[in-house]
């Protein structure tokens, strides 16, 4: 992973550890996030995106480390740490005899924004999260997803310095979560920093500028998009075989590719990273035609955040597999 200077840090941690019992749910996680960009924190279910929030956020105490927003170290100072942080679900406690619409205007005053710039920027967002047709109904008629959808539009209308925002697209539509991208890079024009965190890799890939990759509580690997992609080599040759001869396959093509290879059981795949041009293909070929094996079939493919993911994490869910709702970006899981 290449050096990164980190000129103008507005968000740092430096050890954290959160433990449940015998569980370390945060296990020794360092962060420094430059001011003005987006940070992705990736990683599936369980894997401790939302307990590292909550210490950031100054809502839970860690049991070792220190971190600080704004300059502000959030366990000493957390009551002046919070003026200048925004989390989604924070609103939880909206008023269920008002409509979505009076809801998000009245939480953009309590941000001190004009009555006229509160109705502007609440018609705007609620258009953008897809919420207008619901906008004039009272939030005690809305659907658990919709109350996600008001409580970010909700969190969205302020402008804090830095925004954590908890998987702000889970279980969402695919149009609205669109329209969430545009708001959360809108957010960081208008100079907020924020620290997001998601289980979908295209996610990660369009907004964030450095990504942490994070299982069992531990950050893995770290870069932009592009150094993680670099990090797999310019070519995935995918294996397609019989998991009978599994093993044989894995002895002929031992130490053909570039780095580690993995295997996706679900598709009897795997995945050699390997370098660009046709000379590791021809490699993979003879290796095989030299244990005299024919697979199933043979692909190539530029590395994806995807590959990435999966073969930096561990082989075994932090928690239950996430089961993304709408197929996108599924957390498939590579078994070695
Ligand atoms: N209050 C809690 N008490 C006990 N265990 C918890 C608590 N909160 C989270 N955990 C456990 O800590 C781990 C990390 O959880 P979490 O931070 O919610 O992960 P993520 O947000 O990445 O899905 C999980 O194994 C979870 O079950
Ligand atoms: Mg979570």
């Amino acid at each position: 992973m290449p050096d990164h200077v980190v000129t103008d840090p507005i968000l740092t941690a430096e050890g954290i550890v959160v433990r449940f019992g015998d569980l370390t749910a945060v296990d020794r996680v360092d962060l420094a996030v430059q001011r003005g960009s987006i940070y992705g924190l990736l990683g599936p279910n369980g894997a401790g995106k939302t307990t590292l929030i909550r210490v950031l956020a100054t809502l839970l105490k860690p049991d070792a480390g220190r971190a600080t927003v704004a300059g502000i170290d959030v366990v000493e100072d957390p009551g002046l740490a919070r003026t200048r942080l925004g989390l989604a679900g924070q609103f939880a406690a909206v008023d269920e005899y008002q409509t979505g619409r009076e809801n998000v205007q009245m939480i953009g005053r309590l941000y001190r924004l004009s009555a006229r710039e509160s109705r502007q920027r609440t018609d705007d967002i609620l258009e953008r999260i897809g919420l207008v047709d619901a906008a004039d109904r009272r939030v005690g008629t809305y659907s658990g997803g919709m109350r996600r959808r008001l409580d970010l539009a909700a969190s969205l209308i302020g402008r804090p310095e830095v925004m954590f925002l908890d998987e702000p697209t889970t279980g969402i539509d695919p149009r609205s979560r669109v329209g969430i991208w545009d708001l959360v890079q809108d957010l960081v024009r208008g100079g907020t920093t924020v620290l997001l965190t998601t289980q979908y890799l295209e996610e990660a890939d369009v907004l964030a500028d450095r990504i942490g990759v994070i299982d069992h509580g531990r950050i893995i690997t770290e870069g932009t998009a592009d150094e993680l992609k670099a990090t797999m080599g310019g070519t995935i040759i995918e294996v397609e075989i019989d998991p009978a001869h599994r093993d044989e396959y894995e002895t002929a093509l031992a130490g053909v590719g570039e780095g580690e290879t993995t295997f996706d059981e679900q598709r009897n795949l795997l995945r050699i990273p390997a370098r660009e041009g046709a000379e590791s293909l021809l490699a993979v070929g003879r290796a095989l035609d030299r244990a005299e094996l024919v697979p199933v079939d043979i692909e190539t493919h530029k590395p994806t955040l995807d590959d990435v993911f999966l073969a930096v994490t561990d082989d075994t869910p932090s928690d239950d597999a996430p089961a993304p709702s709408d197929g996108q970006a599924p957390g498939r899981k590579a078994r070695r």
